[in-house]
């Protein structure tokens, strides 16, 4: 018992010191979805290397089969985690986490992150006690959700929407391109006109994509709903697992698409507003 205690912290000691300096944090997405969680992990871990990686060839998650994102996401992810040696990885995606997070954890050595509804903050936060949830469709009709949602919210009312056409909305608005208002009208409808969806006053944003055009969704719902997210709990999960890690950026932070062809240049003006200054395919 006390030689382990003992031998506890050389352990720690060890463990961090065989992580690599330069070795970075890979941050994971369908898209660009996850650029609102790097955002978080950057104002935590500033120093921290990072590759953000889209699956840009596979997006969008949200209207696939559980087995054919489960599928792109475990081999994805095994390939780049070879290739790209990373100390810690996010999921910075709803759909990709709740389906497959338990199967990547087994599989993976590295540290994984998931990303998961905000059901907990917002059960805390409602004083009505309706919740909407703005998921993807494979999101919306996940186990998980189900047991977050018994875990924390059971004596609420949530209410859920599976909106797609969110996901192509933010990505438009990252390429500078506008916002359908209908899109936006839609998602807002669909979750009022549910028995109690007027007395909604907090949404939670079930899907990385959905920060991104949270601006025209608070003028949809009204002054009165507020909105809620997981990104700063992801970055304080992030910063908990590589605490007392060294870091050293040997070179700029790259962003990684699957995918062919070239990419179009809004989306290199906007990711380096994320310090993302080097974009290659994967
Ligand atoms: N950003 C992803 C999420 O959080 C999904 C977008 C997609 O449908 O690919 O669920």
């Amino acid at each position: 018992m006390a030689s382990d205690t003992l031998r506890a912290p050389a352990r720690a000691a060890e463990m961090t010191a065989a992580v690599d300096p330069a070795a970075p944090i890979l941050l994971f997405d369908s898209g660009v979805g996850g650029l609102t969680v790097l955002d978080e992990v950057r104002r935590a871990l500033p120093d921290a290397p990072i590759i953000y990686a889209a699956d840009t060839a596979g997006l969008p998650y949200g209207t696939k089969t559980e087995a054919q994102v489960a599928a792109r996401v475990a081999g994805l992810l095994g390939r780049m985690t070879e290739r790209l040696r990373p100390r810690l990885v996010c999921i910075a995606c709803n759909t990709a986490s709740t389906i497959a997070l338990g199967m990547v954890r087994e599989v993976l050595e590295v540290p994984i992150v998931g990303t998961v509804p905000a059901i907990k903050p917002a059960a805390e936060m409602t004083r009505t006690g309706v919740i909407g949830l703005l998921g993807t469709e494979a999101t919306i009709r996940q186990l998980y959700v189900d047991r977050l949602e018994q875990e924390f919210a059971a004596d609420k009312r949530l209410l859920r929407y599976g909106a797609p056409g969110l996901v192509e909305a933010a990505e438009a608005k990252l390429r500078g391109e506008p916002v359908d208002p209908a899109i936006i009208r839609d998602a807002a409808h669909a979750l009022r006109s549910q028995p109690d969806g007027d007395r909604i006053d907090t949404v939670v944003l079930a899907c990385t994509h959905f920060p991104l055009v949270e601006t025209e969704l608070a003028e949809a719902f009204g002054p009165e709903v507020r909105f809620v997210h997981g990104a700063q709990g992801i970055a304080r999960q992030v910063s908990r697992l590589v605490a007392g890690q060294e870091y050293s950026r040997q070179a700029a932070d790259l962003a990684l698409f699957t995918g062919q062809g070239e990419l179009p240049g809004a989306y290199a003006e906007q990711l380096a507003r994320y310090g993302l200054l080097r974009i290659e395919r994967f």
